[in-house]
């Protein structure tokens, strides 16, 4: 049995928490920022809100602090969204925590004063001295997860040692672990598939979806290598399995579709979906600053079109 703290109570924190409960693991979750997270967990029954499932009796909630990352775990798990990896940076910065870090977060950062993109762990490493930092990505719904149904995932550490002993404590018979050595690919894709979603969604007939589809797996190829990444990650979980289920299903591929229609992204967003956060939209406006201004658009037209799309809130 081993001691698993995870951090962010949304979701993706608590759908995780389940494959590590059932793998027999102690397992403590705690919220740094959302209230009805945070009432969802501290709650007798434990019905989360946005899984519509009760989570097991064992998970234990504690209420956030700093303080706790004082205390001895043998894994940590960040399930934080993208806007909270700052926030958790610097909460970790000089901490010194021995135990592993495992990253759900998908996302990338745009560092200005260096005029760089970070992955997440890149970022964590860099601008926040935390060591150790292993990431898992794939095509998982949390929806699908907290109902067991049959997910693939992969975790990624230069050090696959590493990786396959975190795959270890947290799979089980519904929750397959694969392992990957590269982890910036891993993390480039998981992250821009969602805007690819968009792309692919936004093409109105399965022909044009299908058309779309290919050309995206070829510019996430230029773009991992790009990065420096392993070109093959594309043919992984991280990649066209992850980008598939973000096209046939979720918010990116649904706001794809309205621009495919002819709205803007703003009016869409107010018409359809005022309270949904669109991760392909937060990422275009992210990244576009160091995608536009250094790679030659001839190599990413579809990325290239998109991001002007939002950034100037024009029709695609
Ligand atoms: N690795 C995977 O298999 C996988 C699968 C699905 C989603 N994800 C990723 O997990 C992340 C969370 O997704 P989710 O579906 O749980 O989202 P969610 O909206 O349900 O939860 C978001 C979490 O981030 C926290 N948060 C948001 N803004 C914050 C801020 N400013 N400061 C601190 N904390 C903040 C919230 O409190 C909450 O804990 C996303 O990056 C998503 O892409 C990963």
């Amino acid at each position: 049995m081993k001691k698993i703290l995870i951090v962010g109570g949304g979701a993706m924190g608590s759908a995780f928490s389940i494959p590590c409960l059932e793998n027999n693991n102690k397992v403590i979750i705690t919220e740094p920022h959302n209230k009805v997270f945070i009432k969802d967990l501290a709650s007798k029954k434990k019905f989360h809100s946005s899984l519509k499932v009760n989570l097991p009796k064992k998970l234990k909630f504690r209420n956030y602090s700093k303080n706790i990352f004082r205390e001895k775990f043998d894994l940590i798990v960040i399930a934080l969204s993208l806007a909270g990896i700052d926030f958790i940076g610097k909460e970790l910065k000089d901490l010194k925590i021995k135990a592993p870090l495992l990253v759900l977060t998908k996302g990338l950062k745009y560092d200005k004063k260096k005029e760089k993109i970070l992955t997440i762990s890149g970022l964590l490493k860099n601008n926040y001295n935390v060591a150790n930092v292993s990431v898992l990505k794939g095509p998982c719904l949390a929806k699908e997860l907290a109902r067991k149904n049959k997910t693939s995932v992969v975790v990624a550490n230069k050090d696959v040692k590493i990786a396959k002993w975190i795959g270890k404590q947290i799979s089980t018979r519904y929750y397959l672990t694969e392992f990957s050595k590269d982890v910036t690919g891993v993390e480039i894709c998981s992250a821009i598939k969602n805007i690819y979603a968009m792309i692919i969604g936004s093409g109105q007939n399965f022909n044009t979806a299908s058309d779309l589809f290919q050309k995206s797996v070829n510019e996430m190829k230029f773009l991992i290598k790009y990065f420096k990444g392993d070109e093959s990650t594309i043919l992984g979980l991280a990649g066209i399995g992850d980008l598939y289920v973000s096209a046939v299903g979720g918010r990116n591929s649904k706001m794809g579709d309205f621009l495919g229609k002819g709205f803007t992204f703003s009016a869409a967003k107010k018409k359809f979906m005022p309270k949904d956060t669109v991760e392909g939209e937060q990422l275009a406006r992210e990244i576009a600053p160091y995608i536009l201004k250094k790679i030659n658009k001839k190599n990413i037209p579809l990325m290239a079109h998109l991001l002007k799309t939002i950034l100037n809130n024009k029709k695609i």
